[in-house]
């Protein structure tokens, strides 16, 4: 039996469950010698901002035990820059393209919704309300439940798009923002962004990173993210998209089997590029060893 792992999210019709994330695979191109992008599910690119920005002072990654920190904040086009640029390359493959977004104000976020609604190939919005690198928008909008609500609610105002809001890992609840969310017309959820973490050199007793501290990512945060997956599962009925230190089909499967209809690889695509594919194989030979027909049928099925 060949197991069928095409999914329909939140009305993204889908080849399979297995995406790259926001931040961690640039637009496209920039992985396209190394990675067939016709075989992923989706492409989630880098977070878009009204005008171009260019992000914070170097440096801004730093390699640490388990994974990395990076202080990129959020460095990118702009609207017109990507479209201009972008969409020509990605129109031209065959896989979903999830455009992540963010603003420094309310009517930032909805301006930007405003201008992808209609843009051909764009086939839903990711909003970045949980980045921890940035002064103004990013995280500060996803820290409060009534921000939260506010966020998700213009955006929806202005677009027909799927919007899904992305969470922070650093909440007390994760659930309540899963709900707030859910409430406020979100079709999807992802989660999780990176920690707020810091580095010190202790020769010079400086923080590493310019920005002094910045958002940790990798396998350190996988098992912290599938309790949090597990617990905005229980909250919410829409699907939600998991990431946080996807290494291998195992990790993706766990965020299945915890609650998520789909997940996407980040930070490993940088020590290995072809991990999402990996995971969409060894996520294939799964079902077939376990008897499982559509790949759906994992997707909150863990047995408590
Ligand atoms: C270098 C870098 C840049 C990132 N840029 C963004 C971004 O622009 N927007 C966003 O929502 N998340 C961004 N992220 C967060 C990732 O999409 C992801 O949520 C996080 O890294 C956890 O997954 P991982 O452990 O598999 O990397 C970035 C992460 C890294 C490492």
């Amino acid at each position: 039996m060949t197991p069928t792992l095409d999914i329909t999210l939140a009305g993204i019709r889908m080849k399979n469950p297995v995406m790259v994330a926001s931040g961690t695979f640039g637009y496209g191109p920039e992985y396209a010698d190394l990675v067939d992008l016709n075989k992923l599910g989706a492409i989630v690119v880098k977070g878009i901002s009204l005008e171009p920005w260019g992000g914070n002072k170097t440096p801004r990654m730093v390699e640490v035990s388990g994974g990395l920190i990076n202080a990129i904040g959020l460095q990118n086009p702009g609207v017109a820059g990507f479209i201009g640029k972008y969409m020509p390359f990605l129109r031209k493959h065959d896989l979903a393209v999830i455009v992540n977004i963010w603003g420094k104000t309310l009517e930032e976020y909805a301006e930007v919704a405003t201008r992808f609604d209609g843009v051909e190939g764009v086939h839903a919005l990711e909003i970045n309300i949980s980045c921890p690198n940035v002064k103004a928008g990013g995280s500060s909008f996803g820290t409060t439940l009534e921000s939260t609500a506010k966020v998700v609610a213009a955006v929806r105002a202005k677009t027909k798009l799927p919007i899904i809001p992305k969470l922070a890992p650093n909440v007390s609840d994760i659930g309540a923002f899963a709900k707030v969310c859910e409430d406020n017309g979100a079709d999807a959820i992802s989660l999780i962004n990176s920690f707020p973490a810091m580095a010190i050199d202790i020769e010079t007793r400086r923080p590493i990173l310019a920005n002094i501290s910045g958002g940790l990512s990798g396998p350190a945060i996988h098992p912290i993210a599938v309790k949090l997956v597990y617990e905005a599962a229980k909250a919410v009925t829409i699907p939600l998209i998991a990431l946080g230190g996807i290494t291998s089909a195992k990790d993706a499967i766990e965020f299945m089997i915890a609650g998520a209809s789909a997940v996407a690889v980040g930070t490993a695509n940088f020590t290995e590029p072809l991990t999402a594919l990996n995971v969409i194989d060894g996520l294939r030979n799964y079902l077939a060893r376990k008897n499982i027909s559509r790949v759906q049928e994992l997707v909150r099925s863990i047995r408590i």
